[in-house]
């Protein structure tokens, strides 16, 4: 099949790149200037295309004419998005609304990937079927482009996760594995989230959700993450665990503590029950993520 990924340097799609063309799949990788993939992700085309210009996502989608297109690209980090709102709406609404026109002319499948940031927080995990309600600005412009998705004429699944970790291939920004272990590694104190909740995400098992998606042709909505309900603090502690590094530089805080410009929803995660059933989803546990990006590093273990 004909796969067209956007946000090909990020974090979600380096790995998504790879888990396609792995399987054979033809894979026209679409990323904001020079390509970041490591080669291990070959075979795949990578193309530099800004997801904010209308004409060129029409003409390049066009000419491609892919038969699905996973559109991950977004402004993803929520302060970035509530100081610079008019270019986060661009990005995150207006672009999707792009990839969908084009999906739609080529009659091509979109999978858009959107986030348990679209919840308010207050009673989490959440199900498929909650109500929606973003607590920052980040959150409101996915749930706006989920919208867009929705209403369009097209073959769509979204596909919502939480917290996603993995190995920092080239250029992808940390995330809460490394983001620990670096620190801690350093000797940094730190100061770790213990009232929020969430459900990590292992970047592979993502990959693979959104792989059986497109083999199944599952539609509709899907939450795709781990089924571990989970403090940033316990999974810092499980991180310290694992390399045996020192747990007393790590200080447990309330997310009060922080004066960040988004809010964040307190308890999300998500329920995952659809995506077993429906399309033999299974995740790792935290701790198996933590081995699978590190493996032979564990605390003990003959190295
Ligand atoms: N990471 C998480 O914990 C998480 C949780 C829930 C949902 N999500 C969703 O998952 C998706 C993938 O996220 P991620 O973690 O892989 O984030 P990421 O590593 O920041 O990747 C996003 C990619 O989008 C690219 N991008 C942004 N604006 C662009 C533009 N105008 N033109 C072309 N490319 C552009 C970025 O390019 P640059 O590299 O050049 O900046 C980046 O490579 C996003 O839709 C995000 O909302 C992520």
């Amino acid at each position: 099949m004909k796969i067209l990924i956007t946000g090909a340097n990020g974090l979600l799609g380096q790995y998504a790149v790879k888990q396609f063309a792995g399987a054979g799949h033809e894979v026209m990788a679409t990323g904001r200037g020079g390509c970041r993939l490591p080669d291990n992700a070959k075979p795949y085309q990578y193309t530099d295309l800004d997801i904010t210009d209308k004409k060129g996502v029409l003409a390049y989608v066009t000419a491609m004419r892919p038969e699905v297109i996973v559109h991950a690209a977004a402004m993803a980090q929520p302060d970035t998005c509530e100081l610079n709102r008019e270019a986060c709406y661009d990005s995150n609404t207006n672009a999707t609304l792009y990839f969908t026109e084009a999906a739609e002319a080529v009659s091509a499948k979109m999978l858009y990937i959107s986030t348990d940031f679209i919840f308010s927080g207050d009673d989490g995990p959440y199900r498929e079927t909650d109500k929606p309600a973003p607590v920052n600005y980040y959150g409101e412009t996915k749930l706006a482009a989920e919208q867009i998705v929705r209403q369009s004429k097209i073959n769509w699944a979204i596909v919502r996760t939480v917290l996603v970790y993995g190995n920092i291939l080239s250029g992808t920004r940390s995330n809460i594995v490394t983001w620990v272990k670096e620190n801690l590694e350093k000797e940094n104190p730190i100061k770790v989230v213990s009232d929020q909740v969430r459900t990590p995400t292992y970047v592979e098992d993502l990959a693979r959700g959104i792989h059986l998606i497109v083999e199944k042709n599952a539609m509709g909505i899907y939450h795709l993450s781990g089924k571990e309900v989970l403090t940033p603090y316990e999974m810092a502690v499980q991180v310290a665990d694992y390399f045996g590094l020192n747990k007393t530089l790590m200080e447990k805080v309330d997310a009060s503590v922080f004066t960040q410009p988004a809010q964040r929803p307190l308890k999300t995660g998500f329920i995952i029950d659809k995506a077993e059933k429906e399309l033999g989803y299974s995740p790792v546990s935290f701790m198996q993520g933590i081995r699978k990006m590190f493996p032979g590093k564990e605390a003990g273990m003959h190295k």
